[in-house]
């Protein structure tokens, strides 16, 4: 079985995430391959694909929505696991579990007609202060906002063995079975 693992990352974060979702995955299937979408040349190759993108204005950043189109008939009938990063767990603690869910339903809801979706994950990475506009820094670290690494390698360890455990399955890869 050979399995692609795809990402956009505009400062790296991401890519680092890929790796590491690729590197779990490897502990159950042995062909993986982690590669910046723009370097994808075909999908058709591949059994199963896990695609990852950051979040900028609550949107996919547009290479990965530019990976879903090209490829959107290869990725048809194919098992998709697509994971998100922004930084929710940076947000101040009263907003922090409504931010998330709100951004990982509207993400969800854009992949769900383009991909046959397995699942799809959000995670936190690497937020800095400098990527926020200057005004607006005082006000987020005065209501308990936090820049930094915000990754949860736990986390992210725990769903690359989820995804694992799914392509191990007899019945994987094949047609799509309803994802979040
Ligand atoms: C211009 C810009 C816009 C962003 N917009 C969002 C957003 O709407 N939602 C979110 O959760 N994170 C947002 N973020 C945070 C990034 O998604 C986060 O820093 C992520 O780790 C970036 O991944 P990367 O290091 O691979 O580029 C934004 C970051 C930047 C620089």
């Amino acid at each position: 079985m050979s399995v692609l693992v795809a990402y956009a990352s505009a400062f790296g974060s991401t890519a680092e995430i890929a790796e590491r979702i690729a590197s779990g995955v490897r502990n159950a299937v042995n062909d993986v391959e982690c590669r910046p979408v723009d370097d994808v040349e075909a999908a058709s190759g591949y059994d199963a694909v896990i695609l990852g993108s950051a979040i900028h204005n609550q949107e996919w950043l547009p290479a990965a929505v530019s990976f879903v189109s090209r490829f959107s008939a290869e990725l048809d009938g194919m098992p998709v696991w697509c994971f998100s990063v922004g930084m929710s767990d940076g947000l101040p603690k009263f907003l922090r579990a409504r931010g998330a869910a709100l951004q990982q339903e509207r993400l969800a809801q854009y992949l769900r007609p383009q991909v046959p979706l397995r699942d799809h994950k959000l995670f936190s990475g690497v937020y800095q202060a400098a990527q926020m506009p200057a005004m607006l820094r005082g006000l987020f670290r005065l209501t308990g906002g936090r820049f930094g690494d915000l990754r949860d390698w736990d986390a992210i360890d725990s769903w690359a063995g989820e995804v694992s455990a799914q392509l191990a399955a007899p019945s994987s890869p094949g047609p799509s079975s309803p994802g979040s």
